[in-house]
């Protein structure tokens, strides 16, 4: 609508007079509020922008080829895609506790991310390298690193909204998204004319599956759970609920797999299995604060879970998760 295209154009505006002719690097994490940022950054300023983004191998399936297509592919951005996956198992490896997880996973993407930068700020032949750091907080974030936070939050925020890294790179900082609330970000990520499923996916957290495989990180478990994970969507997104005729995907706030480093007896043929488990989880909230597990219908369940065990060879048991939040928390870490 005209309203959006006048704010698009605004924004646009006030971008190019703020960084004039020099460039912007920007960390893209898949999720919406940096791949918003970079899309408008992008129609701002075109080729003064460079993307980085950093694939932890914690991410859900064809996520990162996803991003690429997107932001390489349809809106010829300059996007650099790097794979620290193998340096993320590693430094992973033997580590259990949630929050020591957390904080590797935290600290690695920091270093990995700020390599990049330093690389990419050298000046090069003709260009006087990069001048900004551009980030996608939004004004929900903005209160919140005012007020107190959970240990949790602090993760979060350290985590993508990287505190004090523009000054140690020596970088301005550009936030283009700092007066939106999270409805407006998703708007105006239509109006830039990213794809629907994009800007409403659920919330996902920035250690990735990182923090839902339970316990020590390892490769094995985080491919059998990203095909686990990806049918459950895909049937959530494929099911619809007659009464609003909307996918049930669209109708809870955030549904994952987890993976339980436990085998389980099962049969299959003439055969004995004894294969790892997962979790169904899908909540609804208006605040992520407290949430009540969502009641799916047995059919879609049913579905999920013959479906989960006849494909993802290495699974046999199948859960769902009725707990609600408090006194769950809605990840398992
Ligand atoms: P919990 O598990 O605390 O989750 O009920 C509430 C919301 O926060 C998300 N979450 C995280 N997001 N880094 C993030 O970026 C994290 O470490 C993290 N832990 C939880 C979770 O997915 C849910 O939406």
């Amino acid at each position: 609508d005209w309203i959006m295209r006048d704010h698009i154009e605004e924004a646009v505006q006030a971008i190019r007079a703020q960084v004039g002719d020099e460039e912007v690097l920007l960390g893209l994490s898949g999720g919406v509020d940096s791949s918003v940022a970079a899309a408008l950054i992008h129609r701002a300023i075109g080729e003064q922008l460079t993307c980085v983004f950093v694939d932890h191998g914690l991410l859900r399936l064809n996520e990162a080829d996803m991003v690429m297509d997107m932001f390489a592919g349809k809106l010829h951005a300059k996007v650099i895609r790097v794979d620290a996956s193998d340096l993320f198992l590693r430094e992973l490896a033997g580590v259990t506790d949630p929050e020591a997880k957390r904080k590797i996973i935290g600290r690695l993407f920091v270093d990995v991310f700020k390599a990049e930068a330093e690389k990419l700020k050298a000046a090069r032949p003709g260009s006087k390298g990069i001048q900004w750091l551009a980030q996608g907080t939004i004004y929900p974030d903005v209160i919140e690193s005012g007020g107190a936070k959970s240990k949790k939050a602090v993760t979060i925020k350290s985590h993508h909204n990287v505190g004090g890294l523009p000054e140690q790179l020596g970088l301005k900082l550009l936030e283009p998204l700092r007066d939106l609330f999270k409805d407006e970000v998703r708007e105006l990520g239509v109006a830039l004319g990213l794809p629907h499923d994009m800007v409403y996916r659920h919330p996902f957290p920035g250690p990735g599956l990182g923090v839902r495989i339970l316990g020590e990180v390892k490769k094995e478990y985080a491919d059998l759970l990203r095909r686990a994970d990806a049918i459950f969507i895909e049937e959530l997104r494929s099911t619809i609920e007659p009464h609003s005729g909307k996918p049930w995907y669209d109708l809870v706030s955030q549904a994952f797999a987890v993976f339980l480093p436990v085998k389980s007896v099962g049969v299959m043929g003439d055969g004995r299995t004894y294969d790892y488990v997962v979790a169904l989880r899908a909540v609804q909230t208006s605040d992520f604060m407290t949430a009540d597990w969502a009641e799916l219908p047995y059919s879609l369940l049913k579905r999920v879970s013959s479906r989960i065990i006849n494909e993802v060879r290495g699974i046999n048991r199948v859960t769902y998760d009725v707990s609600s939040k408090p006194p769950a928390t809605i990840e398992w870490e």
